[in-house]
């Protein structure tokens, strides 16, 4: 058996070492790239034609020509130098440590100095890619997900069917930028639960029917499904859909490992949960609105209160984590299917 068993009524959740230990920090994380990693709105290449991103612990770069972007290595094939730490408007990567030239698709140009190189330059010279998908004006990346950006996002995608994708438009005023002196995992594992809802959000339990509150588990995702209480704004949900006729206020997806995606009438809220450390996260925000109406209100109304709320709580978990008196604790089987999912996926 795992290390997280299988059946809730028996687990017991993810042990403190896990959110504590160095090692075991670097080997969760060298499963990122077994999925596909969201890289930011395809905005950000508004300005720029070279923007610094990652997947995972990987240093990349978005780049775009014309209508073509690309996410390549952010390492220089000659002697391992990061090639672009800011953003850049640029139609080639040049390596500022001895010249090394690259297209923005990452094929080798130029080399000061290498005549006489045998077999150079070789496709080992080129910039690995990944590949790159615009979903909405989403960009995901992928460099050894088993699934196809399809499979991946079908489950999402689905369920979601009602909402008018194409009409979703990011504003930029709705980014943010949050730094957590806590693990990643806490500030995931608090997201999959709404347990802590009527304790700690009390502003967000106001306008949500929390008796009604559900969990919906998927291979690689989780679902929350928060519901309103009357009068508080809602999904218009057509026929033939299966939440049809329910009041539904928010749909919390989270994917593995690290990207949330929170529907509300208004729109759509985009977290990403990026570790920088064992104790410390940088959670980042995009806001795509649908109905700039409906902006403000119902669950999806205070999103900052209900950050910090979440922040305060986190924080407190990570000091929590490193007491030898505490090692692990037990789930709700009722409550915390979403916890337990997550800590089989990081273990298994
Ligand atoms: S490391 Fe890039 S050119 Fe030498
Ligand atoms: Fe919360």
């Amino acid at each position: 058996m795992g290390v997280i068993h299988p059946d809730i009524c028996k687990a017991e959740t993810l042990p403190s070492e896990y959110y504590t230990d160095e090692k075991l920090y670097h080997q969760i994380l060298d499963k990122f790239p077994t999925s596909w990693s969201f890289i930011g709105p395809s905005s950000m290449l508004n300005q720029n034609t070279v923007v610094p991103v990652s997947i995972g612990k990987i240093p990349m770069l978005l780049t775009k020509k014309g209508d073509e972007i690309n996410c390549v290595s952010n390492v220089c094939t000659h002697r391992g130098m990061i090639l672009c730490q800011e953003n850049k408007t640029t139609s080639s990567i040049i390596c500022p440590y001895h010249g090394r030239t690259f297209s923005l698709d990452g094929k080798i140009k130029h080399m000061p100095k290498f005549s006489g190189v045998e077999n150079f330059p070789a496709p080992s010279d080129d910039l690995p890619c990944a590949q790159v998908v615009n979903w909405h004006g989403m960009l995901f990346a992928n460099l050894s997900a088993s699934k196809t950006f399809d499979e991946y996002i079908s489950v999402v995608e689905e369920r979601m069917n009602f909402i008018e994708f194409s009409r979703l438009t990011i504003v930029d005023n709705l980014a943010r930028l949050h730094d957590i002196s806590a693990n990643w995992m806490l500030y995931v594992d608090n997201y999959l639960e709404g347990f802590h809802i009527p304790y700690v959000h009390k502003g967000l339990n106001s306008v949500i029917d929390y008796s009604n509150y559900e969990t919906e588990v998927f291979d690689d995702a989780v679902l929350q499904v928060g519901y309103a209480v009357d009068g508080e704004e809602v999904f218009d949900i057509p026929a033939g859909h299966q939440d049809y006729g329910k009041n539904i206020a928010a749909y919390y997806w989270w994917i593995f490992p690290n990207l949330m995606l929170n529907f509300y009438p208004w729109g759509l809220s985009i977290n990403v949960v990026k570790p920088k450390g064992i104790s410390s996260t940088q959670v980042v925000y995009h806001g795509m609105v649908l109905d700039q109406d409906k902006f403000g209100i119902g669950a999806g109304g205070d999103l900052d209160t209900v950050e910090h709320e979440d922040q305060d709580i986190v924080e407190g978990c990570n000091l929590g984590m490193n007491s030898p008196l505490y090692h692990r604790g037990r789930y709700s089987p009722t409550m915390e299917k979403g916890v337990h999912h997550f800590h089989r996926l990081l273990t298994e």
